[in-house]
C-alpha cells in the first residue's frame, strides 16, 4: 500500500511540473500577453483533467485500501481458527499423554501382582516340601523304633530294665513329637487356607481388574445366583458341604461383605450377614442402626431372630448357639455416637444352648471400668438371656426386659442393653424414656441413647493372623 502512495505522489509531482512550465521561466511580458492568456485557460484544462485524474485515484485507492482491509480481516479470522485449532491439538495430546501414563501405569500394576502370585505360589511350594520332608522324618524314626520293640519282643534275654526303660523314654518323647507335628500341620494348614485366599483374590484381581465377585443379592429369591458368577466362584460353590460360618466362607475366597447361606454342624442351613474384613468373615448376629425394626420382642422371637439381614435384626439366640457351640468363639461389637465417633470391644465369649436359657460367659477383662465391662459377667457365673416374657435376669423385684424394653444378659438392669428402643436425636428429655435407650454405660454412660450398633462372631483364631 505504502508503495503505492509513493507512486502517486510522484505521479502528481510530476503533472503540476507539467502543468505550469511558462509561469517559471518568465517569457517577455508584452508579446506574450494573448498567448499567455492562452496557456492559462490550457493551464486550467490541465488542472481540471489533473484534478479529476486525481479523485478518481483517490477513490482507486479507497478501494484498494477497503479491499485489502477485508483481506486482512479474513486472514486474520484463519490465524485464529488455526490458534484454536493448534490449542485443541495442544489439549488433545495433553490428554493421550495422560492416558497412556494411566495404562502403563495399570500395567505396572499388573506385573507386580503378577509376581506376587508367583511369590506366593513358590512360597507355597516350599512349605509342602517342608512338610513333606517333616513325615519322611517322622516314618524313618517310627521304623527304627518299631524295629527296636520287635527285637525286644523277639529276644528274651535281651529284655532288662535299663532296655525297657529307655524304650519308655523314647515313646515319650516320639508322642510329643507327635503331637507337636500334628500341631505344626494344623497351623501350617490354616496358613495355606490363608494363602490359598490371597492368590485367589490376585487371580481374580489378574483376570479381571476391577471386577470382583459379589456376594448373593439383597433379594431373598435366590434364584439369580450362578448367572454373574465366574468359574473360580463356581469351584468355590461346589463343596459338598455349606460352609458353618463366615469366616470358613473367607477361608474359601468370599471376600465381599453380604449374605450369604450358611450351615452349622448339627443345624438346619439358614441365611447370615457375613462382614468380610483383611483378617477374616465375621458373622453378624445383631445391627442398630435406623430404628426401622421393633426390638421389644417376645422370648419366642428372640430364639428364631427376627429383622430383615441388610437392614436392622437379630440373628437369633438358637443361630448363635449353632455357629458358636463347637469352638472358642470371639464377640465383637461396635458402637457409634451421634458426633460419629465410635468405639469397639472384643471379647472371647461362650454361648449355651437352650437348657441354661442361652446363658453368656464372659470372663472380666480385670479392671471393672473398662470399656468390656458392660457385658462381662462378674463371676464364673454365666448370665441367661431374658425377655419381657421370661425373666431371668438378677434383680429380684424388677423385670429389666419390660422396665428397659429388649431381650438381653440383664444383670441388674444398669449396665448395658444393646436391643433397647431406638431413640433419633435428639433424644427424649426425661430420663425414665432414655433409660430405655440403647446404652453401654461404660462408653457413653447410662443415658446416652447410642446411634448404631453390631455384634459380630468369629472363630477365635482370627485374632492370631
Ligand atoms: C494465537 O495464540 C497466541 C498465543 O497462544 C497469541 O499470542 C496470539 O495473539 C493468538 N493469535 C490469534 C490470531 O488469536
Ligand atoms: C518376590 O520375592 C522376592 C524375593 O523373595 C522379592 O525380592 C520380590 O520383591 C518379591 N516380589 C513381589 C512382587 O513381592
Ligand atoms: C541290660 O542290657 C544292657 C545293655 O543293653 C547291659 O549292659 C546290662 O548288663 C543288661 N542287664 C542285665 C541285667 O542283663
Ligand atoms: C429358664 O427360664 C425359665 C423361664 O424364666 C425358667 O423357668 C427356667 O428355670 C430357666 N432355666 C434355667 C436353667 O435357668
Amino acid at each position: 500500500m505504502k508503495t503505492t502512495l509513493a507512486a502517486l505522489i510522484l505521479c502528481l509531482v510530476v503533472l503540476m511540473a507539467s502543468a505550469f512550465p511558462f509561469e517559471r521561466k518568465g517569457a517577455s511580458p508584452s508579446s506574450a500577453a494573448a498567448k499567455e492568456k492562452h496557456v492559462q485557460y490550457a493551464a486550467r484544462d490541465d488542472v481540471n483533467i489533473l484534478a479529476h485524474g486525481l479523485l478518481q485515484l483517490g477513490q482507486n485507492l479507497k478501494e484498494h485500501v477497503d479491499k485489502t482491509k477485508g483481506q486482512m480481516r479474513d486472514i486474520f479470522t484463519k490465524l485464529k481458527a488455526f490458534n484454536r485449532t493448534t490449542a485443541e491439538l495442544g489439549k488433545e495430546s495433553q490428554r493421550q499423554q495422560v492416558e497412556g501414563e494411566s495404562l502403563r501405569a495399570q500395567a505396572r500394576d499388573l506385573e507386580d501382582r503378577e509376581g506376587q502370585l508367583l511369590n506366593v505360589t513358590a512360597e507355597l511350594r516350599e512349605k509342602v516340601e517342608e512338610m513333606q520332608q517333616e513325615r519322611r522324618t517322622m516314618t524313618e524314626r517310627m521304623s527304627r523304633l518299631e524295629e527296636r520293640v520287635d527285637g525286644m519282643l523277639q529276644g528274651p534275654s535281651s529284655r532288662n530294665s535299663s532296655d525297657a526303660r529307655s524304650i519308655q523314654l523314647m515313646l515319650d518323647s516320639q508322642n510329643r513329637r507327635i503331637d507337636d507335628l500334628v500341631e505344626r500341620i494344623r497351623l501350617q494348614q490354616e496358613k495355606l487356607d490363608k494363602q490359598n485366599v490371597r492368590i485367589r483374590t490376585l487371580q481374580s484381581q489378574i483376570q479381571q481388574p476391577g471386577l470382583r465377585p459379589s456376594p448373593r443379592g439383597s433379594s431373598s429369591s435366590g434364584s439369580t445366583e450362578g448367572s454373574a458368577h465366574s468359574d473360580a466362584e463356581e469351584q468355590r460353590d461346589s463343596p459338598l458341604e455349606m460352609a458353618t460360618d463366615c469366616h470358613e466362607l473367607f477361608l474359601r475366597g468370599e471376600t465381599t461383605s453380604g449374605v450369604y447361606p450358611i450351615q452349622p454342624t448339627d443345624s438346619e442351613p439358614f441365611d447370615v450377614f457375613c462382614e468380610m474384613t483383611a483378617d477374616g468373615g465375621w458373622t453378624v448376629i445383631q445391627r442398630r442402626q435406623d430404628g426401622s425394626v421393633d426390638f421389644d420382642q417376645l422370648w419366642q422371637a428372640y430364639e428364631k431372630g427376627f429383622g430383615s439381614l441388610n437392614g436392622e435384626f437379630w440373628l437369633g439366640l438358637e443361630n448363635i448357639h449353632a455357629i458358636a457351640k463347637d469352638g472358642s468363639y470371639t464377640l465383637n461389637i461396635k458402637f457409634s455416637d451421634w458426633g460419629d465417633d465410635s468405639a469397639s470391644v472384643c471379647f472371647p465369649f461362650e454361648l449355651g444352648g437352650r437348657e441354661t436359657n442361652y446363658s453368656l460367659l464372659i470372663q472380666e477383662p480385670g479392671t471393672t471400668d473398662a470399656l468390656e465391662s458392660s457385658l462381662t459377667t462378674d463371676s464364673a457365673l454365666a448370665l441367661p438371656f431374658s425377655t419381657r416374657d421370661q425373666d431371668n435376669d438378677r434383680k429380684g423385684d424388677i423385670n429389666c426386659a419390660k422396665h428397659l424394653s429388649g431381650g438381653w444378659w440383664f444383670s441388674n438392669c444398669g449396665r448395658s442393653n444393646l436391643n433397647g428402643r431406638y431413640f433419633q436425636s435428639p433424644p427424649p428429655k426425661q430420663r425414665h424414656q432414655r433409660k430405655q435407650a440403647i446404652f453401654w454405660k461404660t462408653w457413653r454412660g447410662r443415658y446416652y441413647p447410642l446411634k448404631s450398633s453390631i455384634m459380630m462372631i468369629a472363630p477365635a483364631a482370627i485374632n492370631k493372623s
